[in-house]
């Protein structure tokens, strides 16, 4: 059936350009003005507190909050307010209600029109809001001779769904793999190679699942240092001459450790691949890089008084970073043998990308126990003058947790081998895939749970806030139900599926039509479509990747929601199928879109 209000006007004056503002931002405009026109501008320029409402499309509380101020009663102000907003056209009705919300419903027109503009853009209308940023994001950055543990996959993760979302909304994005390549333990590791050559540490095993074993073999070589190395006063001390020769540029040694530091970044690359992050080869910008500028950023921390000594080491201190026992904690910058370490290191990682790369935001996303470190080297930036406007930000995550509620640790209290993590998520989903779907082929069943297991544990960690802990937990990360990737993907391959049974039965044509009225749960989805843009920004601002997911999950509900209860194959008219088809299409661009932000795959079948 045809409305029988169509206004002539929808919200965006219908001026098709490349971004589409959502409607949610009109209507605050929109209130905005009211607000303009009935009160003295120090009220008026306050937020129109405009929410989403089960009541109406839209309800803003401005005249409770305001009216006291304005001497009003709320209601009245209320009133004042809807009689403007009453002349709007793409607004169908204002109502007042209780003692003084405003309640917006918006015409149908407005609203389908506003989808047919999103659909007409590539991205879906979205704003290239970060285009004047420059952004470096320093995530993963495992350890060198080392497992790479679950607590940088939080890293991996989190930090390349950022680095999606930034770079979609038009920022230039710089990936920085901080990977910890130098260090004393290395002089160590060396010299064990060459005291033990039998023991070779090039990967060749294959696991039980058929993948190249991407754990480093110098994991183990390392532990086996380590043990010589606490045992052992002279290899304790040929291991420290070690030291001495690397640092020397001494060729045999620096070789091996080129040696080392390969082998071990050739396995994290196979997580990396094996989870679709964006990382490669290109992105490694280790400790060790920064090296040749240690000297220089301490001699510049030196003449600016910044640095003072120690007991013999160069330290900064901080009147109100104190230990528990009420002294000053420093951060260290030399240490007494002229050695540089972790702290020298990271104040070179943000100058260099303050100054030369010229970030306008440097982010860090790394474990939230180091947020005493962070809060150091940025106060120290300060100081020291590089830190002039940009944003810097610690962007901290919490603890991964095993079933027990305790640190995510083997049975043996070792540390959870990535690689393992991924074959129980891969061989949970093979069994539900299998369950849903027993005749599936085996190479289709291979690639589904292959999708559907990195896509699982990717929105786990996606979906979590940030900087709480959380539990690794195989069986509901890889359900069909609740909030789990493999929702989302089973999702998006139904709404293909509706799409691909459309054109086999030869009424394939998706088209939206304004002139139709729209039923509540069409409204509902329609709405929410129009809201991902406006979350993408809510993302860049605060770096919580959860409010994307979960703005996907709702997206996904409200789907499920609308084909319940509105036949789209077998709709009333040609028309309403048309339109409902196109709803359906650009539901499924909005997920997979966001998916891919998420670093996850939309399959079409599953
Ligand atoms: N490699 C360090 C670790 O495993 C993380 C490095 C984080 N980045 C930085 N610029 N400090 O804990």
């Amino acid at each position: 059936s045809r409305a029988d209000e169509r206004p002539q006007d929808c919200a965006n004056g219908c001026d098709v350009g490349e971004q589409v503002r959502s409607l949610a931002s009109e209507v605050e405009q929109a209130v905005s003005e009211a607000m303009a026109a009935a009160l003295p501008t120090e009220l008026a320029d306050q937020d129109p507190l405009v929410r989403r409402s089960g009541h109406a499309d839209f309800q803003s509380n401005i005249a409770l909050s305001i009216a006291r101020k304005a001497g009003q009663k709320p209601h009245d102000l209320a009133g004042q307010l809807r009689s403007r907003l009453a002349e709007v056209p793409w607004m169908k009705s204002v109502e007042l209600s209780g003692p003084g919300f405003l309640n917006i419903t918006l015409a149908d027109t407005a609203i389908v029109n506003q989808l047919v503009q999103r659909s007409e853009q590539a991205k879906l209308g979205v704003q290239e809001g970060q285009r004047d940023q420059v952004v470096t994001v320093d995530y993963s950055a495992p350890n060198i001779a080392k497992e790479m543990h679950v607590g940088h996959l939080r890293s991996t993760l989190i930090g390349d769904a950022l680095v999606r979302v930034l770079g979609f909304l038009g920022a230039e994005v710089i990936r920085q793999n901080h990977v910890g390549d130098w260090g004393t333990q290395f002089g160590m590791l060396i010299q064990y190679i060459f005291e033990h050559p039998e023991e070779g540490w090039r990967n060749t095993e294959v696991d039980q699942d058929g993948h190249e074993d991407a754990t480093s073999a110098p994991d183990a070589l390392y532990r086996a240092a380590r043990a010589e190395f606490d045992a052992d006063e002279a290899f304790k001390e040929r291991a420290q001459r070690r030291v001495v020769a690397l640092q020397s540029g001494d060729e045999e040694t620096v070789t091996a450790w080129h040696d080392i530091v390969e082998e071990s970044a050739a396995a994290f690359q196979k997580i990396y691949d094996r989870l679709g992050v964006l990382l490669d080869e290109n992105d490694l910008a280790g400790e060790s890089r920064y090296n040749p500028l240690l000297d220089d950023v301490v001699e510049e921390l030196q003449r600016k008084g910044i640095v003072e000594e120690s007991d013999g080491a160069l330290v900064v201190f901080f009147d109100d970073i104190l230990g528990p026992s009420g002294d000053r904690v420093p951060l260290l910058v030399r240490k007494r043998d002229g050695g540089y370490g972790y702290g020298a290191t990271d104040l070179a990682t943000i100058r260099y990308r303050l100054q030369d790369l010229k970030a306008t935001r440097a982010l860090y996303v790394v474990d939230a126990r180091q947020a005493q470190h962070f809060d150091m080297i940025f106060r120290v930036a300060r100081r020291a003058g590089w830190l002039t406007g940009q944003d810097v930000e610690h962007v901290q995550f919490g603890t991964v947790l095993g079933s027990d509620g305790k640190p995510f640790k083997t049975r043996s209290g070792g540390t959870v081998k990535l690689a393992d993590l991924l074959d129980d998520a891969l061989r949970r989903a093979r069994e539900i895939v299998t369950e849903k779907e027993p005749d599936i082929s085996a190479a289709d069943l291979e690639d589904i749970a292959e999708t559907a297991s990195v896509g699982a544990v990717k929105y786990a960690e996606l979906s979590t806030v940030r900087t709480k802990d959380y539990a690794f937990d195989v069986d509901r990360m890889v359900s069909f139900n609740g909030a789990t990737g493999v929702y989302l993907q089973y999702m998006h391959t139904r709404i293909k599926s509706i799409q691909r049974k459309a054109v086999e039965t030869g009424v394939g044509e998706a088209r939206f039509d304004a002139g139709l009225a729209l039923e509540p749960q069409e409204r509902a989805l329609s709405l929410l479509i129009d809201e991902f843009a406006d979350t993408l920004e809510v993302v860049a601002k605060t770096l919580e990747p959860h409010r994307l997911a979960g703005y996907l999950y709702g997206l996904a509900r409200a789907f499920s929601e609308f084909y319940e209860a509105c036949p789209v194959l077998k709709a009333d008219s040609d028309e309403v199928r048309a339109s409902r088809l196109a709803l359906c299409e650009l539901t499924a661009r909005t997920l997979a879109q966001g998916l891919d932000l998420l670093g996850t795959t939309a399959p079409e079948r599953m």
